[in-house]
């Protein structure tokens, strides 16, 4: 089928490109498993090279196919390839592991450094299930991203908590800040067959192995 056509064979009015990006283990692969597929898995393997899913959904009676990435946060800077034609990305640190929240400095330095100017960027705290080995208080992850201009927000790709709010949370803030000047469906067709990114696993050499609103919040530990 082609890309110009969701999962009730509807018309695609526009596709954003989103990038997860994060140290490893922090849970980007579950989080993306859990809104696209409602899934998860306790032992989840390490991402190899980058893969993407897609999901379609319906904004302000538009259809949104949102095409989300995801790749290894081992060791090695992203490709630049990686978050090209990217108008969203999420910053995901393991709420429970101080260094990955010390680490989105650099991350975010990486992505700036690669991405658009218009991108629409969400800093993630991920496994707030976790509350009793909390590392990262909610109050230095709320400084970070106001300071950065970052929407923030915290989740559980485990227990569902958040993840569709804060995904349909940045989907909604591409469509308000840069819907209109995105690929439309048929670029971005186009875009996919010139990547021929049709569901297709692409290895990066040299890695075969192994209410969304600014500073709100999130629901943690009630
Ligand atoms: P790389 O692919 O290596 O970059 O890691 P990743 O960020 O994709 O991590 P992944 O999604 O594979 O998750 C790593 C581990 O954390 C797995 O054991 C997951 O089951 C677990 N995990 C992910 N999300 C959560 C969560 O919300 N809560 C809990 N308790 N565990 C989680
Ligand atoms: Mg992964």
């Amino acid at each position: 089928m082609s890309n110009l056509y969701g999962d009730y064979n509807q018309k695609i009015d526009y596709v954003f490109k989103i990038v997860l990006i994060g140290d490893s283990a922090v849970g980007k692969s579950q989080l993306l498993a859990r809104f696209a597929r409602n899934e998860f898995s306790l032992d989840s393997k390490a991402t190899i090279g980058v893969e993407f899913q897609t999901k379609t959904l319906t904004i302000d009676h538009k259809t949104v196919k949102a095409q989300i990435w995801d790749t290894a946060g081992q060791e090695r800077a992203v490709t630049s390839a990686y978050y090209r034609g990217a108008v969203g990305a999420m910053l995901v640190y393991d709420l429970t592991k101080r260094q990955s929240f010390d680490h989105m400095a650099r991350w975010l330095e990486e992505l700036r450094g690669h991405a658009g100017k218009n991108i629409v960027i969400m800093l993630i705290g991920n496994k707030c299930d976790l509350g009793s080995l909390r590392a990262v208080p909610i109050e230095d992850a709320q400084e970070f991203a106001e300071r950065e201009n970052l929407f923030f927000m915290e989740t559980s790709a485990l227990e569902s908590t958040n993840v569709e709010t804060a995904f349909m949370g940045i989907l909604k803030e591409i469509y308000q800040i840069v819907g209109k000047k995105t690929l439309t469906a048929d670029e971005g067709a186009e875009y996919a067959k010139s990547q021929s990114l049709k569901g297709t696993r692409i290895i990066v050499p040299g890695q075969e192995s192994d209410s969304g609103g600014r500073g709100g919040c999130c629901m943690s530990s009630s």
